[in-house]
């Protein structure tokens, strides 16, 4: 794994180098006070035109015969968190840089926010999944990471939030068939073991009938892998402080049921435990970063397969709220976990606010696309303190509106609800929000539909290379900080 490392006092022509500069600092080079020899070359640079530092531009110097890597960054006002992030991660992949061990970063500026930007640029953006490639080896040299900075608390918990990130794209990465229920049932307890102050539940499928969670159980029922329902409560406050929930779906894979999904939307549905997946590198967070705050974390497992005991289209489910559900189609079956989900935790639990993270509709990157993640409220004081974090953490978020007359396109004539609302798909993200409403009851409540956002297709995106983001664990964490 790469280390990160701090030190004020790093020097250039130790190691191969990368050094960001702004279009303003080129301007003004011998502000930067660089070391004579290293002032010289970038000035001979920028004067042969050769570089200005136009963001994305990377030129290899070599001094002493030991790699500086110049990369530009842009104009200073124009330098964003995505931006930056970018940058990091283009010039860390670069090819000069193979076969590199220890490297030294310079960045452009100091302050808290920049370096927590390189860090995650460094550790976020060169995460690539290669579980299953044998020819991962010889890409795989970048040992060391030292950035020139002195070495502040807050930078060990970026490190260690970025950590929980690439932890959660772990585990949505890896097949349905080995990332399954029970393999995350065992992750809780590996992240639980030896820790005090954290009581965990683990419903499994007898409990779960003899509790009436039946709309989770009918998604599981075409699988071959028990459901699961967990929830661990991590007392950080004194215990009559507020208790906040955090609710994960967790489809270990999504083939749609019998309302099968087609080829071309089937393949990445491994990603559609995202949220759960999401909850336990929070979770893994707030343990490491001792976040003194009172948290239930609370993970559905279902797996929503094909075959003749599988839960049909048109059969009415009695939740456990009470509430009877007409299934119009069985691939909106997320929402179906989370309802049982969220109302046993309201009802056992009594949390003054819910958060949900869910993969729940496709509709949400057909509105939003891949950079925004959907967010659905009940309460704006709770949204608007999200949508902070959401700028401050780059998981972005955008809001979308909930409204009394939703509820009526989920009226029902075979029971007292359906679980998909308007025709054609039309609308399908905030109705599905709508249908969660039903079950949170008067908490607070922020829903975010994370379907665009916790998986990077193609060739990836910003500064996340193919596959699952992880998005959702930094904002969480930021916000649970706050
Ligand atoms: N897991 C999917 C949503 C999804 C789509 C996640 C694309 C990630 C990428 C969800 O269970 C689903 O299939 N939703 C349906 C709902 C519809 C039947 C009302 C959808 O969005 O098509
Ligand atoms: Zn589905
Ligand atoms: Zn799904």
């Amino acid at each position: 794994m790469l280390k990160i490392q701090f030190d004020p006092k790093s020097r250039f022509l130790k190691n191969p180098s990368v050094i960001f500069l702004t279009k303003n600092q080129v301007a003004s080079l011998r502000s930067l006070k660089l070391e004579p020899l290293i002032h010289d070359q970038i000035t001979r640079l920028v004067k042969s035109k050769r570089f200005s530092a136009a963001n994305g531009e990377i030129f290899p110097l070599f001094i002493n015969q030991i790699l500086i890597l110049v990369v530009g960054l842009g104009e200073d006002k124009k330098i964003s968190k995505t931006s930056l992030r970018v940058s990091v991660k283009q010039a860390l992949e670069s090819s000069y840089l193979s076969g590199v061990d220890v490297l030294n970063i310079f960045p452009h500026a100091k302050d808290d926010e920049t370096i927590c930007g390189v860090i995650e640029g460094v550790q976020i953006g060169t995460y690539k999944w290669q579980k299953y490639i044998h020819a991962k080896k010889d890409k795989e040299n970048l040992s060391t990471v030292i950035i020139a900075c002195a070495p502040k608390k807050i930078y060990d918990d970026c490190c260690q939030i970025a950590d929980g990130v690439n932890y959660v794209r772990d585990l949505v990465n890896d097949n349905s068939n080995v990332v399954h229920s029970t393999y995350i049932e065992n992750e809780i307890k590996r992240l639980l073991r030896g820790k005090a102050g954290i009581h965990v539940d683990i419903l499994g499928e007898k409990v779960l009938k003899k509790k009436g969670l039946n709309l989770l159980l009918a998604v599981n029922s075409a699988s071959k892998y028990p459901p699961r329902l967990m929830i661990a409560r991590y007392q950080g406050a004194s215990k009559n402080s507020e208790w906040i929930a955090i609710v994960g779906k967790g489809i270990t894979f999504d083939a749609g049921g019998l309302s099968l999904k087609p080829t071309g939307s089937i393949e990445t549905m491994r990603c559609d435990m995202a949220g759960a997946a999401a909850v336990l590198g929070i979770l893994k967070n707030v343990i490491s970063l001792k976040i003194k705050k009172n948290i239930i974390f609370v993970i559905g497992i279902a797996e929503n397969a094909i075959g003749s005991s599988a839960y049909k289209p048109g059969d009415v489910v009695k939740s456990y709220a009470g509430k009877t559900v007409e299934i119009t189609n069985t691939d909106a079956e997320g929402r179906l976990v989370l309802a049982d989900a969220i109302s046993y935790v309201v009802k056992n639990f009594k949390p003054s606010k819910i958060v949900d993270l869910a993969t729940l509709t496709g509709a949400c990157p057909v509105a939003l696309g891949n950079d925004y993640a959907g967010l659905m409220s009940n309460d704006d004081d709770f949204a608007n303190s999200f949508l902070k974090s959401a700028e401050k953490t780059d998981d972005r978020l955008w809001r979308l509106p909930l409204y009394e007359e939703l509820k009526t396109h989920l009226k029902s004539q075979y029971a007292d609800m359906k679980s998909t609302g308007m025709p054609r798909g039309i609308g399908s993200t905030i109705s599905a929000a709508e249908f969660l409403h039903q079950f949170v009851g008067d908490t607070a409540w922020v829903h975010l539909d994370i379907a665009g956002t916790a998986f990077a297709d193609g060739q990836g995106r910003l500064y996340f290379n193919y596959g699952a983001t992880g998005f959702g664990v930094r904002l969480l964490t930021h916000f649970l900080q706050g």
